[in-house]
Order: structure tokens, then C-alpha cells, then sequence
């Protein structure tokens, strides 16, 4: 009797339910669906996902080139499917597409989903676009330098290296030799053979010349870890140093890095030599005397930064810069800062460079894009370079461009590449970066040829 009773009202509720789904009134009702990341990604084609929606006997799927469907590819306009994912054909390689669905039975027609972007591998076949970089910023109505990092062996005249830096680039930076540990090879002893090299480089192709770096952690001398002196004595040769370079190069180099990465990643100051030797002043006391010894030799315009890495994303790190800034900007020391932007295809966001950036121009200072490149490959899950990770980082590179030519005049001085071929790149070598595998990090690939990000740098000038 009971058990009876109980089928009745349950039938009774079906019966109530299967009115209640009847008719318009439950239109709003059927459930939008979620859009997956696409499988089976190839030179002209992908196989787009969706998840289930209950009540749904179809899903429509529409794909476009453009991100708010202004246009579709034939044949897949709602195109109707019954399975929940769908092979889409005859796309064109290398290419950006876009696709959506929305779920269908007899009457009603969900809300579009979530939109999911994929980019067809191959070459999309368009040439990249051969204009020199430094051409095009310099035609710009507030231009800025646009740098490369060099080694004194790769400017033997006439070579590609060469030909290449002279039409594309305003700027130079030494990549290694004008850091301390190769120029001073004892107390008061100099070797400025190959700096030199690159600062005459420089000075006689009209290319300007930045300095790099005048104090730097990984770039001391064993004499100088090895000093056995005092405290004050230790301080003495750091003085010397820096007046020694700074002189010799008056008048020649335009700027000087006076201290690269003082700050930790905890956002506290780094446990270096020099901080142990001279105390938590030390970063102040090696701008005065870099600013003394240009003065001295009458060079009264030489720009001083202050240099250091992965401040868009942490803000412990940000925050303690800008506490050396302010320190330093209250003794007048200070005109600019260098943000070297070893970045990654996906990070830091544009939010968060851009937060980064606008700090320094609040406080008034040029700014340096001072060592970038955009790795690829960080997590070392590609064993080529990839057609999807080569737009990515086509973008990167435009974004980086497109905001940092949108600075104030008065705040813009250099973007600068780190290195110009791929394979000539720091990355995949240094152990710091914990990145053992393969990447493509710059603007030329091992043949000079130039890449989709070169072609991307001059789209951000657009
Ligand atoms: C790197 C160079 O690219 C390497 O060739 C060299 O062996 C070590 O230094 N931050 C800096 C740069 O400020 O000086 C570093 O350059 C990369 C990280």
C-alpha cells in the first residue's frame, strides 16, 4: 500500500516536472555550456570541446578568426552537432581562430559559451615585415633607443652581427665585459681591452652606448671576494673601482647600471658581498661616487640607473626597489631605473608591467627596458618551436613595445634586447633560471633570419 502510494506521487512529480519544462516559459532554463580547450591542434585544423548540458539534444558551434564573431568560417556558422566536440576542417595554418556553442533542443537555444581561442600550427606563410627597428622608432614623434646586448667578439666588421646591429639597432649594452670581474683583475689593475672594444664600437657608429654593470653580485673579482682587508678598506676599493671605469669612460658611455639586483625575491636586500662588507648604505654610497668621479671629468650629464629583474610579479621586490629609489632619488642620485624584463610568453601581464613601469615614471625617472627577452619555453614542455608559441610571443613582444612607446617623452631612454639570435641567447644556459631545455627567446633566429616577434616590436610601434 504504501510502496503503492510512493510510485503514485512520484509519477505525480515527474509528471509536474515534465509540464514545468514544456513551452517558452523554460527557455531561460537550458543550460549554457562550458567550451573546452581544443585537441588534435594541426596545420589546418582542431578538434573543438564542449561539456554536456542536460535537456540538450544538439549544440550549435560557430568559429571566427576575430574574438567577438564579426565573421565566420564557412560552414561553421551554428553549425549543428549532436556529439560534444567536433573536428573542424579546412582552416588555413598558423592562423588565430576562435570558437563558442551554445546548446539546442526542439525549442530553445542556450547562451553562448565561454569563447576559446587556438592557433592552427604551420606557417601561416605571411613574409615577416623587413623594416629596420631602429628606422621606424626613430621616425616616431618621441623615439627612444632601442638596444642590444653585444660581446665584444661578435663586432668584427662587415659579419651579419654587424651589418644587422647597425641598421636595426640605436643602442648597445655589454653583455659581460664591462661588469667588474673581467675589467679589474687586481687592486687598481684595469683590463679594458674588450670594453673598450665596445664602447669605441659604439662611439664611432653613433650608437649609444649604455654601461652595464658598475656593481653586480655575480660579477666580483676573487681578488676582491678574497680581499683580506677591513671593512673600510673593502669600501675603499669598491670606490676605486667605480671611479676608475667611471672616468675612463666619461663622456663616452650616456649611462651607467651603478648597482644590478641589490634586492632579494623575498623583497628584502640581497646577502651579497658588498652588503655584508659595507653595510645596508652601500647601494647609496656607490651612486655618489659614480656621480662624483663623471662630475669630476666634466661629464655632468651621465644618467644613473639602478637595474634588477622580475618586479612585475613580486611586489615584495617592487616595493622594496622603489624604498631604494626613494632613498636615493632623496639624495639626488638617481635618473633612472632598469627593469630588465627577462619575461615568458604568458607573464608578467601587461597589468602588471604596466603598474610596474608607471611607479617609475610617478617619481620621474627614465626608464630602461634594459635586458628583455620572452622565453617560450619555460617549463620545457616543447621540443620545437612551436607556430602557437611563436604568435604568443609575437604578441608578447608587441605588447611590451606598445606600452613602453606610450610613456611620457620625458620618461622614455631604451628598450634593450638581450642578444640577438636565439641560439646566441643566455637563457637555456644559465642555471639561475632553473631552465635547462631548449628556447627562442629573441629576435633573429640562428640564420639572422628575422622572427614573428621582430615583426611584432614593429607592430607595437603602429
Ligand atoms: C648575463 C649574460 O647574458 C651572460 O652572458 C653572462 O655570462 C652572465 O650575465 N641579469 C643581468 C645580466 O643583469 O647582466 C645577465 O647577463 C643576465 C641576468
Amino acid at each position: 500500500m504504501k510502496i503503492k502510494f510512493l510510485l503514485m506521487l512520484t509519477s505525480f512529480v515527474f509528471f509536474l516536472n515534465a509540464c514545468s519544462k514544456d513551452g517558452n516559459e523554460a527557455a531561460a532554463n537550458l543550460e549554457t555550456p562550458v567550451a573546452n580547450a581544443p585537441k588534435e591542434v594541426n596545420d589546418n585544423g582542431f578538434k573543438a570541446k564542449w561539456n554536456y548540458v542536460s535537456q540538450s539534444k544538439s549544440y550549435l558551434l560557430d568559429v571566427s578568426t576575430t574574438e567577438n564573431f564579426a565573421a565566420f568560417v564557412p560552414n561553421y556558422n551554428a553549425k549543428e552537432v549532436t556529439d560534444l566536440n567536433e573536428v573542424v576542417v579546412g582552416l588555413t595554418g598558423g592562423t588565430q581562430y576562435y570558437y563558442r556553442v551554445r546548446a539546442k533542443n526542439e525549442t530553445q537555444i542556450s547562451d553562448y559559451s565561454n569563447v576559446i581561442s587556438v592557433v592552427t600550427t604551420g606557417s601561416s606563410g605571411i613574409p615577416e615585415d623587413p623594416t629596420f627597428l631602429k628606422v621606424k622608432t626613430n621616425k616616431l614623434a618621441n623615439p627612444f633607443f632601442v638596444g642590444m646586448a653585444v660581446k665584444a667578439s661578435q663586432l668584427t666588421g662587415g659579419s651579419p652581427y654587424d651589418i644587422i646591429l647597425k641598421n636595426e639597432f640605436s643602442s648597445i649594452s655589454a653583455e659581460y665585459e664591462m661588469k667588474m670581474d673581467p675589467i679589474s683583475t687586481a687592486s687598481g689593475v684595469y683590463n679594458w681591452t674588450a670594453a673598450d672594444k665596445i664602447v669605441t664600437y659604439g662611439n664611432s657608429n653613433g650608437i649609444n652606448v649604455h654601461g652595464h654593470a658598475l656593481v653586480w653580485h655575480n660579477a666580483v673579482p676573487a681578488w676582491l671576494k678574497d680581499f683580506s682587508g677591513t671593512d673600510a678598506e673593502f669600501a675603499l676599493e669598491v670606490k676605486k673601482y667605480i671611479t676608475a671605469v667611471v672616468t675612463h669612460y666619461a663622456g663616452k658611455v650616456k649611462s651607467w647600471d651603478v648597482v644590478n639586483e641589490a634586492v632579494d625575491d623575498n623583497g628584502s636586500m640581497r646577502n651579497t658581498l658588498f652588503l655584508n662588507r659595507m653595510g645596508p648604505n652601500y647601494i647609496k654610497d656607490c651612486f655618489q661616487w659614480a656621480r662624483n668621479a663623471a662630475n669630476a671629468a666634466g661629464d655632468t650629464n651621465l644618467l644613473l640607473f639602478y637595474n634588477d629583474y622580475a618586479t612585475s610579479t613580486n611586489m615584495a621586490k617592487q616595493d622594496k626597489v622603489f624604498s631604494i629609489v626613494d632613498d636615493l632619488k632623496a639624495g639626488n642620485l638617481i635618473d633612472g631605473l632598469g627593469f630588465q624584463m627577462h619575461n615568458k610568453y604568458l607573464t608578467p601581464t601587461k597589468a602588471q608591467i604596466e603598474t610596474d613601469i608607471n611607479r617609475a615614471v610617478a617619481k620621474g625617472l627614465k626608464i630602461h627596458v634594459s635586458e628583455l627577452d620572452i622565453q617560450v619555453n619555460p617549463s620545457n614542455d616543447i621540443s620545437t618551436f612551436t607556430n602557437e608559441r611563436r604568435l604568443a610571443q609575437k604578441e608578447k613582444y608587441k605588447e611590451m613595445v606598445q606600452l613602453y612607446n606610450a610613456l611620457p617623452a620625458a620618461n622614455k631612454y631604451a628598450l634593450t634586447i638581450w642578444g640577438m639570435r636565439d641560439n646566441d641567447s643566455w637563457i637555456p644556459y644559465s642555471t639561475e633560471l632553473n631552465h635547462t631545455g631548449n628556447d627562442w627567446p629573441l629576435l633573429y633566429d640562428s640564420n639572422f633570419a628575422v622572427k614573428s616577434s621582430h615583426t611584432g616590436f614593429l607592430e607595437g610601434l603602429d
